[in-house]
C-alpha cells in the first residue's frame, strides 16, 4: 500500500472544507453523511463547523470491490429526518462515477430541502459519468483504488487514519489471507 494522503494532509483538507462550507452560508445546516465511507469525514468536519448543525446519516452501496464498474445502486434513507426547508449538506467519501451523489442530491431535493449542497473528501479524476459536480472537494486524486479514513476494500481498512492506494499485491493478500487470530489482552495485574 502506498500512502496517498497522510493524516496531517487530511486534517488540513478538512480545515479547508469546513471554512469553505461556512463561507458559503452560516445559517442552520443539516449534514447528511453517506454510510459507511463518510464516517471519518463527517466526524471531523462537523467538529469544525461553527453555528447550528444537525447530523443525520443515509446508507448507499453500489456493490463493488476494486471493480471499476459500479453495479446497482442501493439507497436506504429510513434514518432521514423531515428535510422541509432545510439547508442540507450531503457528505460522501469519494466522487467516482458520481452516480451515488447524483441520486442522493435529487432525492433530498424531492424531500423538500430548501438547498442541497454536496461535499466529498476525494474526487477521482476522469471518472465522472454525471452532469453534476460536488460543491466542495477536498482532494482530486488519480484513478486508483483507495482505502483508509473511512474508505474500504471488501469491508477492510476503513480504520486507517491516512488514505492509501491499494496495489494488486494488497488485493491478492486480502483475498487469500486466513482470518486474523484474536488479539490477546496485554499481560498485567488482574481483578
Ligand atoms: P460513485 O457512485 O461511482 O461516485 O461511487 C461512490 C462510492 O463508491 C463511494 O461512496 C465509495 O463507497 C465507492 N468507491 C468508489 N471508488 C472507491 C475507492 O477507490 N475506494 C473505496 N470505495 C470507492
Ligand atoms: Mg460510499
Amino acid at each position: 500500500m502506498r500512502v496517498l494522503l497522510s493524516a496531517d494532509e487530511l486534517s488540513a483538507g478538512i480545515d479547508r472544507l469546513a471554512a469553505a462550507v461556512r463561507a458559503d452560508g452560516t445559517g442552520p445546516l443539516t449534514v447528511i453523511g453517506v454510510l459507511t465511507g463518510s464516517l471519518m469525514v463527517v466526524a471531523d468536519l462537523i467538529r469544525r463547523l461553527d453555528g447550528p448543525v444537525r447530523v443525520s446519516m443515509v446508507w448507499a452501496s453500489s456493490y463493488r470491490g476494486t471493480d471499476t464498474t459500479p453495479g446497482r445502486l442501493d439507497l436506504n434513507l429510513d434514518l432521514l429526518p423531515d428535510l422541509a426547508g432545510q439547508d442540507v449538506l450531503v457528505v460522501d467519501d469519494i466522487f467516482d462515477t458520481g452516480r451515488t451523489l447524483e441520486a442522493l442530491v435529487a432525492e433530498l431535493g424531492r424531500r423538500g430541502a430548501a438547498r442541497v449542497r454536496s461535499l466529498v473528501l476525494l474526487r477521482k479524476l476522469g471518472r465522472s459519468e454525471v452532469a453534476i459536480e460536488p460543491d466542495f472537494v477536498g482532494f482530486d486524486i488519480p484513478d486508483v483504488f483507495v482505502v483508509g479514513y473511512g474508505l474500504d476494500f471488501d469491508g477492510a481498512w476503513r480504520h486507517l487514519s491516512h488514505v492509501a492506494a491499494l496495489e494488486s499485491s494488497d488485493i491478492a493478500a486480502a483475498r487469500h489471507a486466513p482470518p486474523e487470530p484474536p488479539v490477546d489482552p496485554p499481560a498485567g495485574p488482574r481483578g
